[in-house]
């Protein structure tokens, strides 16, 4: 099966529900690995690999239906969501870079760890409404050296990938190594390529979720905007482009409107260069506003007497100005 390619019927919806469960699962299974490491016991690092084993799978076989579970935001604690989704993204980017299996594997397990040093970080300061003072913001950036160490000490080291110690360490370091860049390094200037990718896929899914202490939160099209604005200098320039067009013009969970005046849920975007403003939408409102549960159609498609696209996006909506859950219709999918 072409990996972008959407099959409908009962194997794909098969395929949707599996991958609504694993999603879940991770997020549990992150739960549990926090609560172990805190109690100095085993983390069952070898059900974390074959989760990540199942990820992989998913994404490739419906990569579109996986970026769009990542819109499920702040379930359960922030971290562990967040998180998870860090690592979905950071396998289809992973995956889209040409890496291999185990090094996806090894990419996945270094993404759902990076953020294990926030657990030393006070609730206060992690949750803190508006911004942190200088002092506060000292302590937040120890969680980089606090998640280090946490994953260098655990009893299953000799399993763990390397590069999830440098990625926990490294992945709030931009590129140019200047700015906001943390930690500085003494004399190393070699940073992992897997922190690279997971910065990228940080920053996105950080700025698009709803938090306490930012006043925006942006869409997925202001996300990819956002971080354009710093290339070369926060991100590195080729996975940045790598990554905007993995995410798409119209990234996947994107509030649209049509010229039809209907409003819908971009659910897969076209992985035809030319067709790239043309993605797969669900409609969810109809001409006159009334919500509706729509079905799905295919942008690209052409009215053949007139010679043009039947529909196109006219523009997008933030889904948050709107109070539209975007998670609500991949998860609608589970039945
Ligand atoms: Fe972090
Ligand atoms: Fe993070």
């Amino acid at each position: 099966m072409h990996p972008f390619e959407v099959t409908g019927g009962v194997q794909e919806e098969q395929l949707q529900q599996s991958a609504i469960k694993v999603f879940f699962k991770s997020i549990t299974h992150l739960k549990e690995v926090v609560e172990r490491e805190k109690q100095k016991k085993r983390v069952w690092l070898k059900t974390t690999r074959r989760l990540m084993q199942s990820i992989i799978n998913l994404v490739s076989q419906n990569e579109s239906f996986m970026v769009g579970l990542t819109n499920i935001k702040n379930y359960d604690e922030y971290t562990l969501n967040h998180s998870t989704n860090v690592t979905v993204l950071a396998i289809c980017f992973g995956r889209r870079l040409g890496l291999e299996r185990k090094e996806l594997v090894d990419l996945g397990v270094s993404a759902f760890f990076h953020d294990m040093g926030k657990l030393e970080i006070p609730e206060k300061i992690l949750n803190k409404p508006g911004k942190l003072d200088d002092d506060e913001f000292a302590i937040m950036r120890t969680h980089s050296w606090h998640g280090a160490q946490k994953l260098a000490c655990l009893k299953e080291l000799s399993i763990l990938p390397v590069s999830a110690i440098n990625v926990a360490m490294e992945h709030h370091i931009w590129a140019n190594l200047e700015g906001a860049s943390y930690p500085k390094y003494w004399k190393k200037d070699h940073i992992d390529f897997f922190s690279k990718i997971v910065k990228i896929c940080d920053f996105f899914d950080a700025v698009t979720t709803e938090r306490p202490y930012r006043k925006k939160t942006a869409t997925r099209e202001e996300a990819t905007g956002w971080m354009l604005e710093k290339i070369g200098s926060e991100f590195d320039t080729t996975l940045l482009k790598v990554f905007t067009n993995m995410i798409g013009v119209y990234p996947i969970g994107s509030l649209v409107v049509l010229d039809s005046e209907e409003w819908g849920i971009v659910m897969e975007t076209n992985p035809e260069i030319t067709l790239i403003t043309c993605p797969k939408v669900k409609i969810i409102a109809d001409k006159d506003g009334n919500k509706i549960d729509g079905g799905i159609i295919d942008l690209s498609e052409r009215d053949p007497e007139a010679d043009k696209f039947k529909k196109k996006i006219v523009k997008t909506l933030d889904p948050y100005k709107y109070e539209i859950n975007v998670s609500e219709h991949f998860l609608a999918h589970s039945g």
